[in-house]
This record gives C-alpha cells, sequence and structure tokens, in this order.
C-alpha cells in the first residue's frame, strides 16, 4: 500500500476542511491510504506520530495563512522536523502543500515558498499543482478549479464569514481533491522516486529468444489486481511483437517482485 500523510493545522476549520478534500483525491487511487495528522500533535521532535511520517511515501503539508505565513503551530511542526533533517529522514520523499486564506491573494505564495523551501531542506521531491489557472478570462468563472490560479501549490479562498461547512466554496474543494490525486497518481507510476515500497517493485522480466532480454516496470497502481497484471502483460507482449519481432514471436516473461 502507497501511503500519504497530510500534515495540517487549522484554527477555524477552514484549512482542515481542504485537508479532507486532498486526502479524498488521494485515496481515490486504488493502492493509495491518505492519513491526515494535525500539526497541534507534532510540535515537538520528541513526541508525536513522528515515525509514521518517515514510513509514508508522500507527505503534504497544509496550513492556513496567518499574517502572510504559515499559522504559527504549523511552523513548530516545521522547527521540530529539524530533528528528522540531521538524518533527512524524509529525503526522495513527494512533497507538496497547501494553504487556505481569507483573501484571494492573502500573500498565500509566501506560505507555499515556505513549504517548498521545507520540502527542499529535507531533500524532497515538490509538487506543483499541475493545473492551469482557472476563473481568468470574460469566459472562466469562480466554478473553475483552480479559481485562485496557483501553480507552486494549492491554495484555497475561505470568506472569513462563513464557517468551514461552505468555505472555502465547491471549486476549492475540487481543486483539493485534483492535487491529492496528482501526487497519488505520480506516486503509483513513478514510485521508484519515492522511498521503494512492496507495491512498486514488481518488474517484468521478458527473454527473446535471439538473445536478448530485458525488463519493464509495471505501474504500481495495476499490481493490485492480478488480472490487471495479467492485462499489462499481455498487452507488453503484443506490442513486443508488433513492432519489435514480427516474425519472431518468440518471447518468454516472467515476472519478478524484488
Ligand atoms: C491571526 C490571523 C492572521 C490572518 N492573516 C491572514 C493573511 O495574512 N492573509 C489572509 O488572506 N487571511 C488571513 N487571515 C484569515 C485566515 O487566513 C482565514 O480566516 C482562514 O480561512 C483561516 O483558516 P483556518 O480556519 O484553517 O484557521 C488571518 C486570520 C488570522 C486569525
Amino acid at each position: 500500500m502507497t501511503t500519504i500523510a497530510i500534515v495540517y493545522h487549522s484554527g477555524f476549520g477552514h484549512t482542515a476542511r481542504v485537508a479532507e478534500h486532498v486526502a479524498q483525491g488521494a485515496g481515490s487511487v486504488p493502492g493509495v491510504a491518505a492519513k491526515l495528522f494535525k500539526a497541534d500533535d507534532l510540535t515537538s521532535p520528541e513526541q508525536g506520530p513522528w515515525a509514521e511520517l518517515s514510513s509514508a511515501d508522500a507527505i503534504i503539508f497544509g496550513a492556513p495563512t496567518y499574517m502572510g505565513s504559515a499559522s504559527a503551530t504549523m511552523k513548530q511542526f516545521m522547527d521540530a522536523s529539524s530533528k528528522v533533517w540531521f538524518t533527512q529522514g524524509w529525503k526522495d520523499k513527494i512533497a507538496g502543500g497547501f494553504t487556505n486564506s481569507g483573501s484571494w491573494s492573502g500573500d498565500k505564495l509566501a506560505t507555499l515558498t515556505q513549504f517548498a523551501i521545507l520540502a527542499a531542506q529535507h531533500g524532497m521531491i515538490w509538487a506543483s499543482a499541475g493545473m492551469m489557472p482557472g476563473n481568468n478570462s470574460s469566459k472562466a468563472s469562480p466554478e473553475d478549479v483552480n479559481r485562485v490560479g496557483s501553480y507552486i501549490g494549492l491554495m484555497t479562498q475561505a470568506n472569513v464569514d462563513e464557517g468551514p461547512d461552505t468555505a472555502p466554496p465547491a471549486s476549492d474543494r475540487r481543486t483539493a481533491e485534483l492535487y491529492g490525486k496528482r501526487i497519488a497518481e505520480r506516486l503509483c507510476d513513478n514510485a521508484p522516486l519515492g522511498r521503494p515500497s512492496a507495491t512498486s517493485r514488481l518488474l517484468t522480466a521478458f527473454r527473446w529468444e535471439p538473445g536478448l532480454s530485458g525488463h519493464f516496470q509495471l505501474p504500481a497502481r495495476s499490481l493490485h489486481d492480478s488480472r490487471r497484471i495479467d492485462d499489462a502483460i499481455l498487452r507488453f507482449h503484443h506490442a513486443f511483437i508488433a513492432f519489435v519481432s514480427p516474425r519472431t514471436p518468440r518471447i518468454a516473461i516472467t515476472r519478478v517482485i524484488l
């Protein structure tokens, strides 16, 4: 199982709602489990579920923007992570980040920049939003995903006179789901980039009669379903015969689980 840890702080519930939607999007990818962690429980390096963070394949950081930066509780967590930094325990994990604030800008970029730098100091691999900006033309609308127009990570906006039941609105919640899903899917496709997990290590080796051999790696997503594994092998077999060896269909395929 590929795991994604989402560490967040939320003073009034808005960012917590965003965190839930990021988790929902990540968890919608087969074979991926997303788990929420409160920064409040991780403000000291000596206590809290640090081991669970270290065993996750990705960590996504989330906080409201308070006074133009990540909220103080989140910063306590960031400082406490310095103990992990000493050993580079999160190196090569995928990292992502999100922030919510009251204003459309509200200087949210500063918060996401803090998270990207945190990730860089830990040697992690940063995941951008990966979405074109919405709500930026006469034909666009606030119903668009990425209506805030962020590239570096996920930004959402919650009206300051609304509670977390309605703010941030549906388009931002959908954007949060897409961001979680993007990270989960990339983790599955490119699992060797992250910490190796059992699910990402199935290679399919092949031998070809004239003496060639090689291997291809199945996307981790297919590894949880033996029918999908067989389908993928069959597709590879057909492609090999069609494009590489049309007249020599002597190819033996062996599954290897590393
Ligand atoms: C101490 C404090 C500072 C804030 N600073 C900002 C700010 O710099 N930019 C902004 O747009 N909103 C700011 N806000 C508004 C919050 O970002 C907004 O209400 C957000 O939805 C709160 O998220 P939360 O419910 O997860 O705590 C601030 C709110 C508080 C309480």
